[in-house]
């Protein structure tokens, strides 16, 4: 079982390089789907859920190269099922992308409902009412999504009830090849969906309005290949701004959109950090003592769901009381009982937690319970004294590129350990 060994107490100083954003390339790697002709992604995270997809490629028929860590070359002639399920695949939420590209190219897909979470319950009611408006009957069988379209995909006006990324994104998928002219209305605008609508268009699709409340297609008879290449993490880069902020470090943060970053500045900012914005740059300096002040997560332009535990983590080493409120995911202050272990002061009450700053954190063995969970305790583990373990790394790998060794060149103590001799080392080298 794989931990991360930290030593805490030193700020991060250095250069970090953001990698391709995790969200964005799995809507993409989907989409490569939708044609016949060679599709090259650029800048894929070399990250467990991303290989799990393009593995999952593989097992309906396509054919995937990897050029690269970072580069993949598909090619979805030969697919020859519509149906994808293996275990790996029901671990990740992603995978209902496959109904939305199988839909879109061969009107038919079989594919696991995604499971549930640790971050709270996930439907995917607005992806299946978004693909029967677009003409495809929708059964749930054996934990299995199967839809059809018998007479193909015919264009729709859609509303979505609740602004959701994966549906904007999987009707956005299955609508590009329908036929007709699709709306689909009260859209996620996050960086991805953009991400993916352009990709798709780089395709060939007829795609307006992204980053909009409003998306407009225009269905085209087929789609052709492409070369594109995956935006920049907006998570990954926010996770190493509070790192940054959180040790009282000072890195420069590089290969990042500074504007999708916006709503986290202004939180630092409003905490007396300072930033320095650059054009695809942003480098952080933490202040030593840091205000308190409150949050809550909204879909894009909003403060990041997926940024709630790191900021919080940030904000419990502020001095004074902040109020972080989550309106995405109900269950996404589970991390507060593992970091209350290192020393913090929060009181969760529903889906709001008051966070009482503290002066220090003090190292433990704590669990990551999920993704951004997990790199929340990484980030508390920098600043605590002592010796923190992170456990079920599992989890942040599914996101983060090497964290241990982006956080290594930035001066972190750190340490991938798969054992309890590589612990030892581990200590032994701290304590020379
Ligand atoms: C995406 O999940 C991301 N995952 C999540 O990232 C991220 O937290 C989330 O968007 C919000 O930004 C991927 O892109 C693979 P939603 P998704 O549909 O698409 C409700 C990470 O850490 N809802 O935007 O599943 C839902 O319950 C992960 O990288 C419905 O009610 O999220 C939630 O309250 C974790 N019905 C809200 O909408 C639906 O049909 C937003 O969910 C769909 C969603």
């Amino acid at each position: 079982m794989e931990q991360f060994i930290m030593k805490g107490g030193k700020p991060l100083h250095g250069e970090v390089v953001i990698g391709g954003a995790k969200n964005a390339a799995l809507g993409i790697i989907a989409g490569a789907l939708l044609t016949d002709e060679d599709v090259t992604i650029e800048n894929l995270p070399d990250v467990r859920d991303i290989n799990v997809m393009l593995e999952a490629l593989k097992e309906v028929g396509a054919t995937v190269k990897r050029i690269d860590r970072h580069t993949a070359l598909i090619n979805a002639r030969d697919v020859n099922d519509v149906s994808i399920d293996d275990e790996y695949i029901r671990m990740i939420r992603a995978s209902y992308y496959f109904i939305g590209s199988l839909l879109g190219k061969y009107h038919k897909a079989i594919v696991p409902l995604p499971g549930g979470c640790a971050i709270g319950s996930r439907p995917i009611d607005q992806h299946i009412k978004g693909f029967r408006a677009l003409g495809t009957t929708v059964e749930i069988k054996n934990g299995c999504v199967h839809a059809e379209a018998a007479d193909g995909l015919k264009a729709s006006h859609i509303y979505l009830d609740v602004v959701s990324v994966g549906a904007t994104i999987n009707i956005m998928l299955a609508a590009a090849l329908a036929e007709g002219r699709t709306i689909i209305e009260n859209v996620a605008k996050e960086p991805h969906i953009v991400d993916v609508a352009n990709f798709l268009n780089s395709m060939g699709a007829n795609i307006k309005g992204a980053g909009t409340d409003t998306i407009r297609i225009k269905g085209v008879k087929r789609l052709h290949g492409t070369t594109y290449a995956v935006i920049p993490d907006q998570i990954e880069a926010g996770t190493f701004m509070c790192a940054a902020a959180a040790t009282r470090g000072d890195v420069l943060i590089k290969n990042v959109i500074p504007k999708h970053l916006e709503s986290i500045s202004a939180k630092l900012l409003e905490m007396g950090n300072t930033i320095y914005e650059f054009d695809e740059a942003i480098r952080v300096i933490g202040a030593d003592v840091q205000h308190p002040t409150d949050v809550k997560t909204l879909p894009y332009p909003g403060f990041p769901t997926d940024m709630q535990p790191q900021m919080s983590v940030t904000l419990a080493l502020a001095e004074g009381t902040s109020v972080v409120t989550e309106s995405i995911f109900e269950n996404r202050f589970k991390y507060v009982d593992e970091l209350a272990r290192m020393g913090s002061n929060i009181k969760v009450e529903g889906n709001v937690s008051v966070i009482d700053g503290v002066k220090r954190f003090t190292g433990a063995s704590v669990n990551a319970l999920d993704l951004r969970a997990g790199a929340a305790l990484v980030i508390a583990g920098l600043c605590a004294e002592g010796i923190t373990t992170v456990n079920e790394i599992g989890y942040i790998q599914r996101g983060y590129e090497h964290f241990e060794k982006k956080l290594q060149s930035l001066g972190a103590d750190i340490a991938l350990a798969n054992s309890d001799r590589a612990m030892q080392k581990f200590k032994l080298r701290i304590a020379n």
